[in-house]
């Protein structure tokens, strides 16, 4: 295994604490809505495109907390998708956030792990993006990782692994993107109280604001529940989501909730804890073990409890985004319910041997369980049932240079 991985997420973090504070003391010193806007035209422009972005969820669909030094406005959305899809954020050019997290599989990219730029795999799973503005904490297993504006430092600036391997190019990057007519115009309308918008806090701002446009709540499921459509999912799907609420399965104490997670936050709901589980997938030699490169908040905590412990993912789209898991090392929906029904994997050779079943660490919740493959066929189409067709198809969150500029 690469000596890469085995390095610690806190070393990683560590060497990104002078982006993370030059992040703070910029937007301590932006300008706020007291500096004058250059001119009356600039300002009339500045309004209409400041224009307060309008959120598109169904009735009853909780509100996401929005932080208060970056609201949602249209004009940092439509920056934050151009930016998103520019593989000039990237050290050779060949990748943008969008070669790991793609829209036709709810943003991730059907691969066990990506490579970034410079060829180093990641330890883990490309994460499927929807719905982030309700995520408490990002990626698979670190407790710290609270803002997205902070998170996207990681494949942009990031050395555990290098991904977009941007690492000490802030000035390139910014140079390549002010080359651009189109990024001069941008910029301008995302911040147009901004002497000079292109700084990183301005492209973290833009960037989160479209991540956080990213909903997902068209599903047959939502559509079947928010819209009292009883016809929009199967019989089938209905049994299985009353297996998925049992005390049976128990899916439902790490799955729960309007986004399919225990680990979520909105508006209205004073969400403080920050629910990582083990769920049996790795006891190593019987020690409870997991792979060195992947001991979950261990590997920032170096506390025993925590080995192994990972953020429970929202289960919608969870049809489109296989391979599973936080390594992508169950391939099919199939796989992982034989997983929870054991109680937990069983490796039987190689390096990765050992009972997960019997894993010390492993939550209480995931006991095992015996189902007919009625029952479990009908367990699946309720997972499919949370499908978001839209989602993936929708307009606004393709890829704004596939026709034009590229
Ligand atoms: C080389 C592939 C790759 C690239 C490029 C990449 N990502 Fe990711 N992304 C990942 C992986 C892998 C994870 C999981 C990371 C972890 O758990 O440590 C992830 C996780 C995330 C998450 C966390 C989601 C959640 O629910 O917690 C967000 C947000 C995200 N990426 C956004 C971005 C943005 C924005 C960019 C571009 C600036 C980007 N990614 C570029 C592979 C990539
Ligand atoms: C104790 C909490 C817990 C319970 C109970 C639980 N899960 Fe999970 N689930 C998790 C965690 C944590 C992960 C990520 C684990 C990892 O990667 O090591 C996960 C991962 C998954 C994944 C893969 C997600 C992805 O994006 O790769 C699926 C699918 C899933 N669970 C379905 C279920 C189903 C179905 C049940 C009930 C049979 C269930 N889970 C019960 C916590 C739980």
């Amino acid at each position: 295994m690469n000596v890469y991985f085995s390095k610690s997420l806190v070393l990683l973090m560590s060497s990104l604490t002078s982006l993370v504070a030059l992040l703070a003391c910029q937007a301590g010193e932006a300008p706020a809505q007291s500096t004058p806007l250059p001119s009356a035209q600039t300002s009339a422009q500045a309004t209409a495109q400041a224009e307060a972005y309008i959120w598109k969820m169904p009735e009853g669909f909780p509100k996401p907390k929005i932080p208060a030094d970056n609201p949602m406005t249209i004009a940092k959305v439509d920056l934050g998708r151009h930016l998103f899809y520019d593989k000039r954020l990237s050290l050779d050019q060949s990748q943008s956030c969008a070669s790991c997290h793609l829209q036709s599989k709810a943003f991730s990219d059907g691969l066990r792990v990506p490579t970034g730029v410079t060829g180093v795999a990641h330890p883990r799973n490309s994460m499927a993006l929807f719905n982030l503005a309700y995520n408490p904490t990002l990626t698979w297993n670190n407790h710290q990782l609270t803002q997205l504006e902070t998170q996207m430092l990681l494949p942009l600036f990031g050395e555990t692994p290098p991904e977009m391997a941007m690492t000490g190019l802030e000035n390139e990057l910014f140079k390549r993107l002010r080359e651009q007519p189109l990024y001069q115009q941008k910029f301008k309308a995302a911040f147009p109280q901004d002497q000079d918008p292109f700084t990183l806090l301005r492209l973290t701002q833009a960037l989160a604001s479209f991540e956080r446009s990213m909903i997902s709540a068209n599903s047959a499921y939502d559509r079947y529940v928010y819209a009292e459509d009883d016809s929009a999912i199967s019989l089938s799907a209905k049994r299985g989501e009353a297996l998925f609420f049992s005390e049976t399965t128990e899916c439902f104490h790490c799955h729960g909730g309007f986004n399919f997670t225990d680990s979520s936050s909105h508006t209205g709901n004073a969400f403080t804890e920050r629910p990582f589980h083990n769920t049996g997938l790795y006891n190593l030699g019987g020690t409870g073990a997991y792979p060195a490169d992947n001991t979950g908040l261990y590997e920032l905590t170096h506390l025993p409890e925590d080995m192994g412990r990972f953020r429970a993912p929202s289960l919608r789209n969870i049809e489109l985004t296989a391979p599973y898991m936080h390594d992508g090392s169950i391939a099919t929906l199939e796989d992982v319910i034989e997983h929870y029904a054991a109680g937990g994997r069983t490796i039987r050779s190689g390096p990765y041997a050992g009972v997960g079943s019997t894993n010390p660490y492993k939550s209480g919740f995931v006991k095992g369980f015996k189902l007919t493959e009625q029952e479990k066929a009908d367990l699946i189409a309720f997972l499919k049932s949370l499908t978001d067709h839209s989602f993936i198809q929708d307009p606004a969150l393709s890829d704004p240079f596939a026709q034009s500029l590229k």
